[in-house]
């Protein structure tokens, strides 16, 4: 009898939370359409393109901005999450990420695992040493040498071209520059505007920059192969370009508008 009673008791409850549950979600749904979310991922070494505010966890800058704006357009809410820079390709083709907004230049190379948007932003590498360092001129006098550079990116592609050379690949930028710093390394090697920015900060105090900057690296947010995620974000792109939205960006972290 008892029994019965339970096994009653358990049914109607079930039914009844079935019921409020169905109802609530269904008029949920009717109101207002689940959020679209774009998980984006980044590795905060970067700035002015991606770094941690300071003293907190929050991370900003131009790509953060850019895709904020871009992700927008497109209907999604944007999520940014701190990911390894070397983590990120597999995480595209895993799924566990949508979108890849981290300095990333464009390669044929990457082209093969991932999918990019169109081009944002024309980069490209060059070398920082010692401020007082008067043997090395550029990339040729590296030969070699103990060069520290970014696990995964073509800084390191670049450096582990140089013959000879003993290089150190680091998870962030900040350990590839704090090698440099307790001389560690003899050059580190890495994209000519984060380079720029970490001297006007402060970084001039012991580095400098030798040579020229080297060829043309375009930067282009990537996806999973293939996605149509690449299509809906061009088209936002291009929103954001014409509505003048992307000079703001630009010079809110260059501090002039794009030529
Ligand atoms: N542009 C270089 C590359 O694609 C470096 C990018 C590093 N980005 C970063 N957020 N740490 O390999």
């Amino acid at each position: 009898m008892k029994k019965y009673l339970v096994c009653a008791l358990a049914a109607l409850t079930m039914t009844s939370m079935m019921v409020v549950g169905c109802g609530g979600g269904d008029k949920k749904a009717a109101d207002k359409p689940a959020e679209k979310v774009l998980r984006v991922a980044t590795e905060p070494s970067f700035a002015p393109f991606e770094f941690q505010k300071k003293g907190t966890n929050e991370i900003t800058g131009f790509d953060i901005d850019l895709i904020k704006a871009v992700g927008t357009k497109a209907g999604y809410k944007v999520q940014i999450m701190n990911m390894g820079f070397d983590a990120l390709i597999p995480a595209l083709g895993t799924g566990n990420i949508d979108v890849a907004a981290s300095g990333m230049t464009i390669t044929d190379e990457r082209k093969k695992a991932v999918s990019f948007t169109d081009p944002y932003y024309t980069s490209g590498l060059i070398v920082l040493v010692d401020k007082n360092n008067t043997t090395i001129k550029s990339i040729k006098d590296l030969e070699g040498k103990r060069i520290a550079c970014q696990i995964g990116t073509t800084g390191e592609k670049k450096s582990r071209s140089v013959k000879g050379a003993k290089v150190t690949a680091f998870n962030t930028n900040v350990e590839a520059t704090m090698e440099l710093k307790n001389k560690g390394v003899d050059a580190v090697i890495n994209d000519a505007p984060v380079v720029g920015y970490f001297l006007a900060q402060g970084g001039n105090e012991y580095a400098k920059t030798v040579g020229e900057v080297m060829e043309a690296e375009q930067y282009g947010f990537a996806v999973k192969k293939d996605s149509k995620l690449v299509g809906e974000l061009n088209k936002a792109m291009a929103e954001v370009k014409k509505s003048g939205d992307y000079d703001k960006i630009y010079k809110t972290w260059f501090g002039e508008v794009k030529k």
